[in-house]
């Protein structure tokens, strides 16, 4: 289906690790021929671009992040890319971009949208905003991209227990252990076909929380993460 995977970051890259560890385990994903083929980031001292070529990815940081439509293209291009994961780019995706990948393109967020989301909703001030709401529940969700922040199709989402005397930052590290968990595995999906990401898609899930079998009784933290893995492959399975 989809084999030749970009990444957007802007920082320190612990999704695009995630992602890499989780298809170099799984040998490729289903058909064996999932692979990172290039990293791309705003920023030329980005974490991202470094783990990529550690890994011998290209690693390829925007000339000019501002105006980027024409060079973005051109990398997409030249490196036959045919599905694009944000996992941590902090701007917008040009118009043009969005429009040759649409429902090939997603992204991943730290908190349950359409909560918690849209523009300048990233990093502390998403958690900052989730705890002063009171939610007992966040969450991770990814979903399609468009050239709205955070505003695409949702194709699925995991929650993540608020517990009472967390703060900005244990909560981000208990959402983000999940997003390594998700991500992978939603765009393994993708890559191989089982999952579509378009907001017509009959196959968009919703992943409702179990933990142990509990619906949402989340008791453990940190998770077990291989329950949780199992949990999300199972749900995923459909
Ligand atoms: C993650 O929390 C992701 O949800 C958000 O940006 C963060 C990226 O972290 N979009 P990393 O660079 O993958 O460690």
């Amino acid at each position: 289906m989809w084999s030749r995977i970009a990444v957007l970051a802007s920082g320190r890259g612990s999704n695009l690790v995630a992602l890499l560890d989780y298809l170099e385990r799984s040998g490729g994903g289903d058909n064996g021929d999932a692979r990172v083929a290039l990293v791309v980031s705003d920023r030329s001292d980005a974490g991202a671009l470094a783990e990529a070529r550690a890994r011998g990815i290209v690693g390829e940081p925007l000339a000019d992040p501002a105006r980027a439509e024409d060079e973005l293209s051109m990398l997409l291009s030249r490196h036959r890319v045919d599905l694009v994961v944000l996992a941590g780019y902090l701007r917008l995706v040009p118009r043009r971009v969005v429009a040759d990948f649409a429902g090939r393109i997603v992204n991943v967020h730290p908190a349950l949208l359409p909560s918690f989301g849209g523009p300048g909703m990233y990093g502390d001030r998403v958690h900052r905003a989730v705890l002063a709401s009171g939610a007992r529940i966040s969450g991770a969700t990814v979903h399609a991209v468009t050239d709205e922040y955070d505003r695409g199709a949702i194709l699925a989402q995991w929650p993540v227990p608020v517990f009472a005397d967390d703060d900005p930052r244990t909560l981000a590290a208990r959402v983000l252990r999940v997003e390594h968990l998700l991500l992978p595995r939603v765009v393994a999906a993708l890559a191989a076909g089982r999952m579509r990401s378009d907001a017509q898609g009959s196959q968009r899930r919703f992943l409702s929380g179990q933990h142990g079998g509990e619906h949402f009784g989340f008791a453990l933290d940190p998770y077990d993460a291989e329950t949780l893995s199992h949990n999300i492959d199972v749900a995923l399975a459909g």
